[in-house]
């Protein structure tokens, strides 16, 4: 009785369905013909998954990715409650491969102002990845405070706050299986 009326609060602070489930799962088989064929001649592709965020987009990603590949994820810390980038990250569980001569693709679910993947390309980088690239499902380029190259971009969305699909407000709201606006 009581998570019924709970579910009824949930719902109210979603503003409005942004990308349907079906838009996903076809933006995300598009994603994956793109990468699979930028690395079909690529040996030691490591897939790596920015947790907790990147977790659904990315078990749906490389379901998708027709080629011989290993997965990892680290986890970091950006904006603790707030919904505002700090700009300082805290590695919180680190990848527990070595990436040396392999070809890493990060794998984030939505880059904000580019901090967040910026001081982690930064680490990755002096770990002598053969290649490292990004990939991100969403990306609000109006927000960018620094310069963040991205290779692979899903959907470039407003300055607007977002959640689902393995993307959360104080860490509700992963579960839902399109991408919403909530009301600010
Ligand atoms: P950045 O460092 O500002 O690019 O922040 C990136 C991280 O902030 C993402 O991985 C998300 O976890 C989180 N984030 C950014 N925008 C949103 C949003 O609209 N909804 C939920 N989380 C967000
Ligand atoms: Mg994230």
């Amino acid at each position: 009785m009581q998570s019924k009326g709970e579910l009824v609060r949930v719902e109210k602070q979603i503003d409005g369905v942004l990308y349907r489930e079906e838009e996903i799962s076809e933006k995300v088989r598009e994603l994956a013909k793109l990468i699979e064929n930028d690395y079909k001649n690529l040996d030691q592709i490591l897939v790596v998954g920015v947790l907790k965020g990147a977790n659904i987009f990315m078990g749906d990603l490389i379901r998708r990715i027709n080629l011989t590949l290993e997965i990892d994820f680290i986890a970091v810390s950006s904006y603790g409650a707030s919904t505002e980038s700090s700009g300082v990250v805290r590695i919180l569980k680190d990848l527990d491969v070595d990436i040396e001569g392999k070809h890493v693709l990060i794998v984030e679910d939505i880059v904000d102002t580019g901090l967040t993947l910026q001081y982690l390309t930064d680490i990755l980088k002096r770990r002598k990845a053969a290649s490292l690239k990004i990939c991100t499902l969403l990306d609000k380029p109006s927000r960018r405070k620094c310069d963040l190259s991205i290779d692979y971009v899903g959907y470039e969305i407003p300055d607007r706050f977002i959640v689902g699909y393995g993307i959360d407000y104080a860490e509700k709201y992963r579960n839902l299986p399109y991408i919403a606006t909530i009301e600010e």
